[in-house]
């Protein structure tokens, strides 16, 4: 076999990358789990699925400060600076959200987003949206103030095989409210299908997606290998290989509308690792890593900065960071557990090696 060894570079140094989609939990796990984030990532957009979820723009704001504590820097919004790691706050719809509130919270530059989780779709989501037609309003106005829409797609009837509902909620919520508001910027967040990457391809540039490291690297099978996997169970779930070869495409593209977004979800150990675990893949600790290895199997790291730190932003409307990051060709083991006793948590490929190791700056 001919060994294409010598093409792969040394070390590759781009734009400190940015995580459009992260869960960073609250209180002891925020405090375990936040360096990883802030280590690999400038900014990051800050899921609100905590218990109770965060609604207004006061439990935005502080929540913010309590990140920005964990952190050790003084609280204050988006703080911008070079080298610290800004948390960008998003805005759990619900049925009643008021308009209003969103608005205010845009207009303050707290609410960055504003986060659809279909009710009972995955972790955390009991205060999600019952029917999407009940939020129009304030659809509206998001659309009017240019706010975007990240939207966990997948339709939550328990008669639709859990494998089609991306595709399912794609063909059934997402393009009637496209049709309906077209002028909202909308991300589909963590794509894992086919059909969910055509989709985006053919729409107007007001719609991207998020694409996970894990989907990139793993199918379906994975789960199942050897037996049953909970650290690898997160939603939506795996698909099959075809799919996941479809995503590393579209990663891989160049393709303005597809960019980084690791979804990293940690759970303790005993809430995985038990009859019924908790969906969520923890791979914050090496995330760029991850992401890298599959550019390098792609030959497409030319690629990478665009899909890790320019993609996002541009769509976000906010500038690329002037940072720059490096990653060398060298072996990087992923710790085989973050946390001790009932908060460890276990990394995605905890213990293995891989091909990249990041050398923050
Ligand atoms: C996420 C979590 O644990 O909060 N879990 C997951 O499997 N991705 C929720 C989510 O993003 O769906
Ligand atoms: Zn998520």
């Amino acid at each position: 076999m001919v060994s294409n060894q010598s093409e792969v570079p040394r070390s590759i140094t781009l734009r400190r990358p940015d995580d459009w989609h992260v869960h960073l939990r609250d209180g002891a796990m925020l405090a375990q789990v936040l360096r990883y984030t802030a280590r690999q990532f400038a900014r990051a957009i800050v899921m609100p699925n905590l218990l109770p979820p965060i609604r207004t723009v006061d439990t935005a704001r502080a929540y913010c400060a309590r990140i920005l504590a964990a952190l050790g820097r003084e609280a204050g919004l988006h703080g911008g600076d070079e080298g610290v790691f800004t948390p960008l706050m998003t805005c759990y719809l619900t049925d009643t959200t008021d308009p209003e509130e969103l608005a205010r919270g845009f207009a303050e530059g707290v609410f960055v987003a504003v986060k659809l989780y279909p009710a009972h779709a995955t972790t955390n989501s009991a205060f999600g949206v019952t029917d999407i037609r009940r939020v129009q309003p304030v659809l509206e106005r998001m659309a009017a103030i240019g706010i975007p829409l990240l939207v966990h797609g997948e339709v939550t009837d328990a008669a639709i095989d859990v494998f089609d509902r991306e595709a399912v909620f794609i063909e059934q919520v997402l393009d009637p409210l496209r049709r309906r508001l077209p002028e909202l910027k909308i991300v589909l967040e963590h794509v894992t299908t086919e059909e969910a990457v055509e989709y985006v391809q053919s729409a107007s540039a007001n719609l991207a997606a998020t694409i996970t490291a894990h989907h990139l690297q793993i199918n379906r099978n994975a789960l199942f290998a050897g037996g049953i996997r909970p650290h690898l169970y997160c939603l939506p779930i795996a698909k099959r290989e075809k799919h996941r070869q479809a995503l590393r495409r579209a990663a891989t593209s160049g393709d303005r509308r597809f960019f980084l977004g690791t979804d990293s979800a940690p759970h303790m150990q005993p809430a995985k690792e038990t009859a019924c675990g908790c969906a969520g893949i923890f791979t914050a600790p090496c995330a760029l890593e991850l992401y890298a290895e599959v550019f390098e199997e792609r030959t497409a790291l030319d690629r990478f900065e665009a899909f890790a730190a320019l993609n996002g932003a541009a769509f976000y409307g906010l500038p690329a960071n002037e940072e720059r990051v490096t990653l060398r060709h060298e072996p990087c083991v992923v710790p085989e557990r973050i946390g001790e006793g009932d908060m460890a948590v276990i990394p995605f490929r905890a213990g293995e090696t891989l091909r990249w190791r990041l050398i923050p700056s």
